[in-house]
């Protein structure tokens, strides 16, 4: 398949930071949670932190289009409008985000845009929406088209509509969109719903990339990682593989468990798409999110993601991943196990070119040293230590 983009768009030149209503609140959001959600992104200093986009998932549109057919936001909890909302956000220094169906009706059953594609671009572009999730329910024409075309045809509406909108495909991974939503997409789902669970799967029974039943949601944190050891090597500047939004500071991870979450998602390049309720954030989870130097590697101008190292990682117990920043690289050293292990981890062998001397530096606890060219350490139970390398 062609590619429509042939350079790397300069809206998506990095991975895409904000927050995203579902993980919170499913589709009970409306204009006061709203409001109460922008002023806190930056009075929590999220906003100055990069975590721009305010994106309303399933739930802001009504059940039915206006009498001529178009999208409209739901009546009773957005009586605004979305073009009064928008304007506010952009006075506020934020981005809007809407949520869409690339079939007849969306996952909670509100109108897709199937068929209405060139339309609804044009009421997005309209009402100064910056950034656009389409999801993949829909019934009837999710099952008969192929989702290359249905995406597809809502990417050219957005390019026509005359105002540059951020194009979110959520395909949940099923038909492996890493090998067609870059072309499509500024970035792409890889797999069912993330969940707030850090190794428990709730549904979500493929354990690798190209395993049939993927499920439709309820994957843990762990297994999404597991998913991308396959996949990484798909990650591309300019259209992201998207990991899912962040459960972190959702459910009742430990801090180690937040921070690992966090780490890989950052490390592996996935956007960065808050999905706590930001109003009640621990000041511990708020400065895992915050973290500037976690921040950076996500936000790498090379772009590329760590990978896998199977030679010095152990099945089940611990993960070892590597990759190049644009000055210097990224080591992640992850204890899967339940309980606190030593590890050491040759720098050497980890495919980064390091010969002789380095300077390190672990990005949690801020702690550098040089001149040694391994790492030991003890590591909690699911404690990922961060190394940056010079
Ligand atoms: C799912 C999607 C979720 C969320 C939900 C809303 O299909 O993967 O991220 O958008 O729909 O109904």
């Amino acid at each position: 398949m062609s590619r429509l983009h042939t350079s790397a768009p300069p809206l998506a030149s990095t991975p895409q930071m904000g927050f995203n209503t579902w993980n919170t609140f499913k589709a009970n959001h409306n204009e006061s949670t709203t409001h109460e959600i922008a002023s806190t992104l930056i009075s929590s200093g999220l906003k100055d932190a990069g975590y721009t986009y305010l994106i309303l998932d399933e739930g802001w549109s009504d059940y039915t289009r206006t009498a001529s057919g178009f999208l409209q936001s739901n009546q009773t909890t957005y009586p605004s409008g979305i073009k009064p909302l928008a304007d506010r956000l952009h006075r506020l220094g934020l981005k809007l985000g809407l949520y869409g169906d690339s079939g007849i009706l969306t996952c909670g059953f509100r109108p897709g845009s199937w068929g209405y594609e060139e339309r609804d671009a044009n009421s997005l572009a309209e009402w100064g929406v910056d950034y656009w999730k389409y999801d993949n329910c829909g019934g009837f024409q999710a099952m008969t088209h192929a989702p290359q075309e249905r995406f597809n045809t809502m990417a050219r509406a957005l390019m026509d509509s005359g105002r540059e909108i951020f194009y979110s495909v959520c395909e949940w991974g099923f038909q492996f969109p890493w090998h067609w939503g870059g072309g499509i997409g500024h970035s792409y789902r890889m797999s069912g719903d993330i969940t707030a669970s850090f190794i428990n799967e709730t549904g979500c029974p493929c354990k690798t990339a190209y395993c049939l039943n993927t499920g439709y949601a309820g994957c843990s944190v762990t297994s999404i990682i597991r998913k991308m050891r396959e996949i990484s090597v798909y990650q591309e500047k300019g259209h992201w593989l998207d990991m899912d939004m962040l459960e972190v500071g959702v459910g009742d991870m430990t801090v180690y468990m937040q921070q690992t979450h966090f780490a890989f998602w950052a490390a592996l390049k996935s956007p960065l798409i808050i999905g706590a309720d930001i109003r009640s954030l621990s000041e511990e989870t708020l400065e895992i999110l915050k973290n500037k130097e976690i921040i950076a590697l996500n936000q790498d101008p090379l772009g590329l993601p760590v990978h896998y190292v199977e030679g010095v990682s152990e099945e089940g117990s611990i993960q070892v991943w590597a990759g190049k920043l644009e000055k210097g690289s990224v080591v992640l050293v992850f204890n899967e196990k339940s309980y606190p292990q030593d590890v050491s981890v040759s720098l050497k062998d980890l495919g980064l070119g390091i010969r002789g001397k380095v300077r390190a530096r672990e990005l949690w606890s801020g702690k550098s040293w040089g001149s040694n060219a391994s790492v030991e350490r003890t590591l909690q139970a699911y404690q990922t230590l961060v190394f940056r390398l010079s």
